[in-house]
C-alpha cells in the first residue's frame, strides 16, 4: 500500500472536513417562542425551528432540534431504553428565560437568542452553549457549538487511536478501515459519538445521537469553542449531569445498553492467524498449546478456511470434515470462532449468492442493477442489513457452521469496506445507495455508520436461533454506540511496534469508557511480526485486557513458543496468570454488565480529581483493583509509575506503598510492574489449560488489607443465560483490619448455582509476623508447618514467612463465616 498517497487523502478528508465549520453560512437558531410543558417535554417553536428538551432522568435531559416546524420520525439505532420513570420536574422562568429543574439539574433557556446552559443544583455551570451560535443548521448540516473552558478535558469517543484527553484535536466519526493505523489516524474502524467533559473534577457526558458523518472539534477551530455536528439528520443529543464520570458511564450504557455477560469460555486466551490452515496446522497448534502447558480456549479461522472465500463455505481440501475436527478439539478444550465477510461472491453457481439475488437482499444501484464492489472472492455483493428480512436470512445462514460445532464468529470488514487496488485507498458504498430499514428507504450516507452493527445484530440472532440458551460470541470490527449489545469489539489491523503497544492503552481505554466493554487488540500487532521481547512484552499486559488474542497476519508465525525458551516461559507465565485470574476478570466482566463500569479503565475513572492520575496514557486499572503499568520500551527494566493515593501492594513482592506518590518499580523480563489496590479481595483459581477444564477448586481469595473493604464474588454455569433466572452464585467478603487483628467476613451464597465440593483459600497479604490464632467461624483453626503442608491438607492455615501471608484453607459450605487472625 503507498502510506504516503493514503496520508494525503486522509489529510484532504480532514482539510475538507474543516473547512465547512468555519466558513459556512450557519443558520443560528434565532429566537423562540415560550415554552410549553407537556409530561417530561418542553417544547420551544418558531416559524425558522423547533426544539424538544425531554428529561428522561433527573441527571439526563435529551436536546433535539430541528429547523422548521416538523418533527421527522424518532429512530435511534443507539438508544435502548425509553421506559424511565415519572422525574419530579419544575418549570420556572420569565419572558427571557425558561429554567426546567429536575432533582439533579437545572437547565436554562435563553429564548433569544436560543441558547442552553446546564447547571447543577447549587446553581454552578456545568457547561454551555456558545453566546454566538449554539445549535445552528446549514442546508442539510448541522452544528452545535459550547464554550469550551481552560480548564475542561474530554474523554471517549470510542476507538480513537490517540491520547486519553481528545481536547486540542478534532475528530470524525466514519467508519473506515484505513489499512493499517497510527496515533494520527482518523477515522477508523467505529464510531461512538458519546464523549465525557471533565473539569475539576466534576464530569458530564454528552452522546450526539446521530449516525451520518459527523465530527468533534475540540478547540482546533477556536480555542476556547468545542464543537460537534453532521452532514445530516437532526440535531439530537443527550446531556448526562454527573457529576462523577462513573455516574455519566453508568446512564449512558443504561440508555444505549450493556456488553452482556459473554461465555467465560471467550475470556479466555485465543489463537489466531491470518490464516491457520490446513486442519493439520490446527492440530499442530493445538497440540504445541497442550503439550507445552500454555493454557488457550479457542483459534480463529480466517478466511482461508472458505471455498474461494465464500462465505458460509468450507475449503474441503484444507478442511475435509469440519464437524469431526471441531468434535476433537472441543475434547481438547478448543473452540473455534470463524470469520465472516461482508463479502457474497458473484457467483451463479453460490448458492448464497443466488439466494440474495433472487430476494433482493443485496444493495442495489439507483436503476435498480446489483451493486457490487471487491472484497476478498473478487467481485461481491453486498447484505442490506438495515433491513430486517435481510437479517434475519442472514441470521438463518449461522446455522450450518454452528451446528457442526463453530462457537463464535468475527464480523470483519463490515465498515463495511470494497478493497481498493494496492496503493489507492479501501473505499465503501456510494452514498446515495438505499438500504430497505425497518423505517423505510434511507441513503447510505445514514447508515453507514451502523452497517457493521446491523450485521452483529443479526448474528447475534443467528446464534441464538440455533442455541437458544448459549451466550454466544461475536467479535466486530465495526459498529456504532451501543454496538456492545451485539458483540465485543477489536481495535483492527495495529502494527507490531513499541508505539502501538503504546497507543493501545489510551485506545482501549477509551473504548471502555465510551461503554465497549469486551474490547481488546491484535496482541503482538497484526503486521509485522514484533520483535521477540515486543511480544512478551505486549503479551503481559494483554493478558489483562478484556479480550485477549494473539492475532497477526505475519510474514511468519506468532505463537507463544515462537521466540525460544526463556520467552516461551515468560510467555506461558503471562497467559497462566490470565487462567489464575479468571473468577476476579469474570467477576469484573458481570459487574461491567450490571454498571457499565468498564473492566479496563483509565485511572480518571477512580481518581477524578486528581489531575496527575488523570492524565496517565500509560497505566490502567484491570478490573477494580489491579493497577497495570506495561513496559512499552524496548530494554526497559523499570519504569516510572504514579501511585495515586492510598495504600498499594506490589503484585508480585507485596511491598507495601502509601501514594500519592511516583515510584521506578522494577521490570525485569519477566514481569511488568502491576500493583493491587489496598482493600482488593481478588478470586482466583487453581492452573488450568482451558477455561472449564475443571471445576474451580480451591477458589481463592487474595485479601490486601487497607482498614475496611468490600468486594463482590460472582459466580455461574459460564455458558448459559440461566443466571437470568437466579441460577448463579453472589457472595460478598469484608476485610477489616485493626491493631491487632485482621478479619475476613463472607456473606453464605445467594442464588441457586451450586458448584462441586470444593475447598476456599483465603490468603491475607501485609502480615508481618506470625499469627497468635486465627479462628474460623468461632473455632481455632490447626497450624500447619508450611503453605505446602497446608495445601495438602482439608483446612488449617499457614504463615509464609517470606511474603508477609498468612494462609487459611477451609471446606466451602457456601455459608456465611469469618476468619480472625490475631497478631
Ligand atoms: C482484515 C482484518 C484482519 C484479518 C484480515 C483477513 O484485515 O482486520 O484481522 O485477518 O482482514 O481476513
Amino acid at each position: 500500500m503507498n502510506r504516503i498517497l493514503f496520508r494525503t487523502f486522509q489529510l484532504i478528508c480532514f482539510l475538507l472536513l474543516l473547512a465547512p465549520t468555519g466558513s459556512a453560512d450557519w443558520h443560528s437558531i434565532g429566537s423562540l417562542t415560550t415554552p410549553e410543558p407537556k409530561g417530561n417535554q418542553v417544547i420551544f417553536r418558531s416559524r425558522q425551528a423547533t426544539v424538544i428538551l425531554t428529561v428522561l432522568a433527573p441527571d439526563l435531559i435529551r436536546v433535539r432540534m430541528v429547523p422548521g416546524t416538523t418533527l421527522p420520525s424518532d429512530h435511534s439505532y443507539a438508544v435502548v431504553k425509553t421506559d424511565w420513570s415519572q422525574v419530579p420536574i419544575e418549570f420556572a422562568g420569565d419572558t427571557d428565560t425558561s429554567i426546567i429543574r429536575t432533582p439533579e439539574l437545572e437547565v436554562r433557556a435563553h429564548l433569544s437568542p436560543f441558547r442552553l446552559a446546564f447547571y447543577d443544583r447549587n446553581g454552578k455551570l456545568i457547561s454551555k452553549d456558545e453566546d454566538s451560535r449554539g445549535m445552528s443548521w446549514e442546508g442539510t448540516r448541522v452544528r452545535c457549538w459550547k464554550s469550551m473552558p481552560e480548564d475542561e478535558h474530554y474523554y471517549g469517543l470510542g476507538e480513537k487511536s490517540n491520547l486519553l484527553d481528545k481536547r486540542g484535536r478534532s475528530y470524525v466519526m466514519w467508519n473506515t478501515d484505513p489499512d493499517g493505523f497510527d496515533a494520527a489516524t482518523d477515522p477508523l474502524y467505529q464510531s461512538v459519538p458519546f464523549f465525557i467533559g471533565l473539569r475539576q473534577g466534576r464530569a458530564y457526558g454528552l452522546f450526539f445521537d446521530n449516525t451520518y458523518h459527523s465530527s468533534f472539534d475540540f478547540g482546533v477551530e477556536e480555542h476556547d469553542v468545542y464543537s460537534f455536528g453532521a452532514e445530516d439528520g437532526e440535531m439530537n443529543y443527550y446531556f448526562f449531569a454527573g457529576p462523577t464520570p462513573k455516574s455519566v458511564v453508568s446512564r449512558f450504557t443504561e440508555l444505549v445498553g450493556r456488553s452482556p455477560l459473554p461465555p467465560r469460555w471467550s475470556i479466555g486466551y485465543i489463537q489466531s492467524r491470518a490464516s491457520y490452515y490446513p486442519e493439520s496446522t490446527v492440530r499442530f497448534i493445538v497440540e504445541n498449546f497442550r503439550h507445552r502447558g500454555i493454557p488457550c480456549d479457542a483459534l480463529f479461522l480466517d478466511i482461508d478456511y472458505m471455498d474461494g472465500y465464500r462465505i458460509f463455505t468450507w475449503n474441503k481440501s484444507y478442511f475435509p470434515d469440519p464437524k469431526k475436527m471441531l468434535s476433537d478439539l472441543r475434547q481438547q478444550g478448543i473452540r473455534i470462532i470463524t470469520i465472516v465477510d461482508p463479502y457474497v461472491k458473484v457467483d451463479s453457481h453460490y448458492w448464497i449468492y443466488q439466494q440474495g439475488v433472487r430476494n433482493g437482499y443485496f444493495m442495489k444501484k439507483a436503476d435498480g442493477t446489483l451493486f457490487t464492489g471487491r472484497g476478498w472472492p473478487g467481485e461481491s455483493a453486498f447484505p442490506d442489513y438495515a433491513s430486517e428480512k435481510v437479517r434475519d436470512w442472514w441470521a438463518s445462514l449461522y446455522k450450518e457452521q454452528l451446528e457442526q460445532g463453530v462457537s463464535g464468529f468475527l464480523d470483519d470488514m463490515n465498515e463495511p469496506t470494497i478493497v481498493a487496488d494496492p496503493g489507492l485507498p479501501n473505499r465503501t458504498f456510494d452514498l446515495d445507495l438505499i438500504h430497505a430499514t425497518d423505517h423505510g428507504p434511507r441513503p447510505h450516507a445514514e447508515i453507514h455508520n451502523v452497517y457493521g452493527m446491523l450485521e452483529t445484530m443479526a448474528n447475534r440472532d443467528g446464534m441464538l436461533r440455533v442455541h437458544a440458551n448459549e451466550r454466544p460470541l461475536i467479535i466486530t470490527r465495526a459498529t456504532f454506540a451501543g454496538g456492545q449489545r451485539y458483540a465485543a469489539e477489536w481495535s483492527g489491523d495495529d502494527w507490531g511496534t513499541w508505539d502501538h503497544l503504546r497507543l493501545n492503552m489510551p485506545m482501549l481505554n477509551s473504548m471502555g469508557l465510551s461503554g465497549f466493554q469486551f474490547s481488546g487488540a491484535d496482541i503482538g500487532g497484526f503486521q509485522p511480526v514484533p520483535s521477540p521481547e515486543l511480544y512478551s512484552r505486549w503479551l503481559q499486559s494483554g493478558v489483562l485486557t478484556p479480550f485477549c488474542w494473539t492475532h497477526s497476519e505475519g510474514p511468519g508465525n506468532l505463537e507463544p513458543w515462537g521466540f525460544g525458551n526463556r520467552l516461551e516461559e515468560i510467555n506461558r507465565n503471562s497467559i497462566r496468570l490470565r487462567y489464575h485470574l479468571l473468577p476476579y476478570i469474570y467477576t469484573a466482566f458481570w459487574e461491567a454488565a450490571e454498571t457499565g463500569i468498564p473492566i479496563m479503565r483509565p485511572l480518571l475513572l477512580e481518581y477524578p480529581d486528581d489531575w496527575l492520575a488523570v492524565n496517565r496514557n500509560d497505566e490502567y486499572f484491570f478490573g477494580n483493583d489491579l493497577l497495570v503499568a506495561p513496559v512499552t520500551k524496548d530494554d526497559e527494566m523499570s519504569r516510572p509509575v504514579y501511585l495515586p493515593r492510598g495504600v498499594w501492594y506490589d503484585f508480585w513482592t507485596d511491598h507495601r506503598y502509601t501514594g500519592p506518590m511516583r515510584i521506578e518499580a522494577a521490570a525485569p523480563m519477566e514481569r511488568m510492574p502491576l500493583f493491587v489496590r489496598g482493600g482488593a479481595i481478588i478470586p482466583s483459581q487453581q492452573d488450568m489449560q482451558y477455561s472449564d477444564q475443571a471445576p474451580i477448586d480451591p477458589l481463592t481469595f487474595d485479601v490486601y488489607p487497607d482498614g475496611t473493604s468490600s468486594r463482590p464474588y460472582y459466580e455461574d454455569d459460564g455458558i448459559s443465560f440461566d443466571y437470568q433466572h437466579g441460577v448463579s452464585l453472589h457472595q460478598h467478603l469484608t476485610a477489616a483490619q485493626e491493631a491487632h487483628s485482621t478479619s475476613v467476613e463472607m456473606t453464605a451464597r445467594e442464588g441457586s448455582f451450586t458448584p462441586p465440593k470444593r475447598s476456599l483459600v483465603i490468603k491475607i497479604h501485609g502480615q508481618k509476623a506470625q499469627p497468635r490464632q486465627i479462628t474460623v467461624a468461632g473455632r481455632e483453626a490447626a497450624g500447619q508447618a508450611s503453605v505446602k503442608a497446608l495445601q495438602g491438607a482439608t483446612e488449617g492455615w499457614a504463615y509464609d514467612d517470606g511474603a508477609g501471608v498468612v494462609w487459611i484453607k477451609i471446606p466451602d459450605q457456601g455459608t456465611a463465616l469469618k476468619v480472625e487472625v490475631a497478631q
